[in-house]
């Protein structure tokens, strides 16, 4: 297998992907880089991640941000939990390693938000050290080689998948190995429509000599659920009425319009005069429909109502509860279809 490793690494040599993380490779750049990657596409990223690194050079500064800044740096990427656990994570490192990113591994794990791939890839592209980096894709590069049954979530799946890449790691070599295969795995060996055509590893490859690179890994269906939410918009000159979520759960602490699911035999206007009445104790009349938008979030795919409200009297206003001018708004994070309600506002009403 070693052999695989010294030609991904050559490989890489001349066709590595020009990313911004990669040009001065500092522990901090690396973990924030390898956080915004997690859930997010590289083209995405990329933006977000010069933004953040010029903003917060390193560990120290980040951890004066507020969490409401790192909020709304993060905001759009979705996943927003990523961006509270790296604030706390940086408090963290300031507080016990003096502003510098420990290299063990059970420091690293010890961190809000960093779990086994972040450690391994600080460890190796950032420290050096002699290990695998084992995410999504590289899973998918291996399971290919090996033709191996299942998803790439099965344990027995990822065991194997460990040991046969530890057996191709090149020693001294580990950063540009595993970033060969995260690019090897991102241009060459893709998701859907591998391109075996281009490939220097199809006479290893089990699967390519098998016919079922198509068919590895086998696809994990995970039906997303379908739900309608309405939400609230009450304007007052040029102010509009938000909320702030509650800590936990999704989307915690950002914030948002008032509304919520709309119940089965429900029309989205009842669900608002509902919720209004339960969770701000006020008569909600929708005077118009202002947006109606489709967004995702991990189990559900969610159709979203919006409608301009005639704001009652009484609307409670206190710390979670705010007008807030059409200006200032971009100052609070909002979960992406909030902002979408918002951008609907600027526009002149058809
Ligand atoms: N995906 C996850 N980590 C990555 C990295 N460091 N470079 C490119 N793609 C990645």
């Amino acid at each position: 297998m070693t052999g695989i490793g010294r030609r991904l690494v050559r490989w890489y040599e001349g066709n590595a992907r020009d990313l911004p993380w990669r040009k001065n490779p500092t522990p901090y750049r690396v973990w924030v880089s390898e956080v915004m990657l997690q859930q997010t596409a590289v083209s995405t990223v990329i933006p977000y991640f010069e933004r953040w690194v010029k903003r917060w050079p390193g560990v120290p500064s980040l951890a004066r941000a507020t969490e409401q800044e790192a909020l709304a740096a993060w905001e759009g990427m979705g996943y927003y939990r990523r961006a509270s656990n790296l604030l706390r994570a940086a408090r963290q490192v300031v507080r016990r390693h003096g502003g510098r990113v420990p290299s063990s591994r059970k420091e690293l794990l010890a961190l809000p938000g960093i779990g086994p791939y972040i450690a391994s890839a600080i460890r190796s592209l950032a420290f050096g050290e002699d290990e695998v980096a084992l995410d999504a894709n590289v899973i998918r590069v291996f399971m290919r080689l090996l033709a191996l049954d299942g998803t790439g979530t099965d344990s027995s799946v990822r065991t194997r998948v460990g040991e046969r890449a530890a057996a191709g790691l090149p020693p001294g070599k580990s950063a540009r190995y595993n970033q060969a295969l995260m690019d090897f795995g991102s241009l060459i060996c893709r998701p859907r429509r591998p391109r075996c055509g281009e490939c220097f590893l199809t006479k290893h490859c089990k699967a390519f000599r098998r016919g079922m690179q198509y068919d590895i890994p086998r696809p994990s269906h995970k039906p997303s659920r379908k739900i309608r939410t309405a939400v609230a918009v009450f304007l007052r000159d040029d102010e509009v009425y938000i909320q702030q979520r509650s800590s936990a759960g999704l989307f915690a602490r950002m914030w948002e319009f008032p509304g919520g699911k709309v119940r089965d035999g429900e029309t989205p206007a009842q669900t608002l005069r509902r919720e209004c009445r339960e969770e701000l104790g006020v008569n909600c009349r929708p005077s118009r429909k202002l947006a109606e938008l489709t967004h995702y979030t991990t189990v559900f795919q969610v159709r979203l109502h919006a409608f301009v409200c005639i704001p009652p009297e009484g609307l409670p206003t206190d710390r979670t509860h705010r007008w807030v001018s059409l200006a200032e708004l971009d100052r609070y994070p909002m979960p992406s279809a909030n902002r979408q309600v918002v951008e609907k506002l600027h526009e002149p009403a058809s």
